[in-house]
């Protein structure tokens, strides 16, 4: 592989929570993202994707190891490094454009130049008519795009995004990741897609991070070597979906064993 566009080095993190027993989210996490490509984290709940996207993201401390974006070590937040959370990533305060123009603005770019990136990025998303709606008046699916206009606007070389359609219903989900591939093609970003959903995983990445129940660790990684837009007849399709749904189902088992053992 060409330099990585980010690099994760025996990333560990235990939280410590006040006055309750450490939780070992990750331990020894090693994976490598190359410039552009596309990678999506699989795995069952509570085993740290969320967190591993925090400190990737500069939000989170590392307990251990090293993560370098470009051979730079990640140490805070960075327009570099955006990240879409499940729900919420916009100011309810703010119209559509005004949440777009924010983190322009901290980037230094003048006011008339912000609400002109601004409506260009939005009107991209398909939102050219929702520039002074507030958040509470779109849909799931548009406040999602709203979002992802908002992170594209700071031209992120790495685009993270935590289970981003997980709340949307079927054919709206499906629409989200037709228009994640164009903007993922247009803007050349590295993108770490969260999700639960293994038709998702197999839809989108290029390659499949399958984490172990926790903590975390690489269980397996999964280049799916499919054409795209993804041919969901072809029998490949559905032996990538059995493996990742064996893949998980050893892993859930495990979890619950574990916990019933403590
Ligand atoms: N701020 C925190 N303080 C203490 N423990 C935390 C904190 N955030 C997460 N954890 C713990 O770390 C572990 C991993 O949580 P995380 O949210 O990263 O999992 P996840 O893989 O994203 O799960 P899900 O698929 O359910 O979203 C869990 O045991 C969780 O309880
Ligand atoms: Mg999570």
């Amino acid at each position: 592989m060409a330099r990585p566009a980010l690099s994760l080095r025996n990333v560990s993190k235990t939280w410590m929570p006040e006055g309750r027993s450490p939780v070992i989210a990750l331990r020894d996490f090693d994976l490598d993202v190359a410039p552009g490509e596309f990678v999506v984290f699989l795995g069952p709940s509570g085993c740290g994707k969320s967190t591993l996207l925090y400190m990737i993201a500069g939000l989170e401390e590392t307990t251990g190891g090293v993560i370098e974006q470009n051979g730079r070590v990640v140490t805070e937040p960075s327009a570099e490094r955006g990240l879409i959370f499940q729900e919420a990533s916009l100011f309810p305060w703010l119209t559509i454009a005004d949440n777009v123009a924010f983190g322009l603005s901290i980037q230094g770019v003048l006011p008339q130049k912000r609400k002109e990136m601004a409506a260009d990025i939005l009107r991209s998303v398909g939102l050219g008519d929702m520039l002074d709606k507030k958040p509470d008046e779109l849909s799931g699916g548009m406040r999602q795009r709203a979002a992802c206009a908002r992170a594209l606007a700071m031209r992120p070389s790495v685009l993270m995004m935590d289970e981003p359609f997980a709340a949307l219903d079927v054919q709206t989900r499906a629409k989200m990741q037709d228009f994640l591939l164009q903007i993922w093609r247009d803007s050349k970003a590295s993108i770490i897609l969260v999700t639960h959903s293994i038709d998702e995983a197999v839809s989108l990445a290029d390659r499949v991070v399958v984490f172990t129940s926790r903590p975390g660790r690489v269980k397996t990684i999964v280049p799916i070597d499919l054409p795209r837009p993804r041919p969901t007849r072809d029998p490949r399709y559905h032996e990538y979906r059995d493996m990742f749904a064996e893949l998980l189902a050893d892993e859930v088992d495990r979890a619950f064993a574990e916990q019933e053992t403590r």
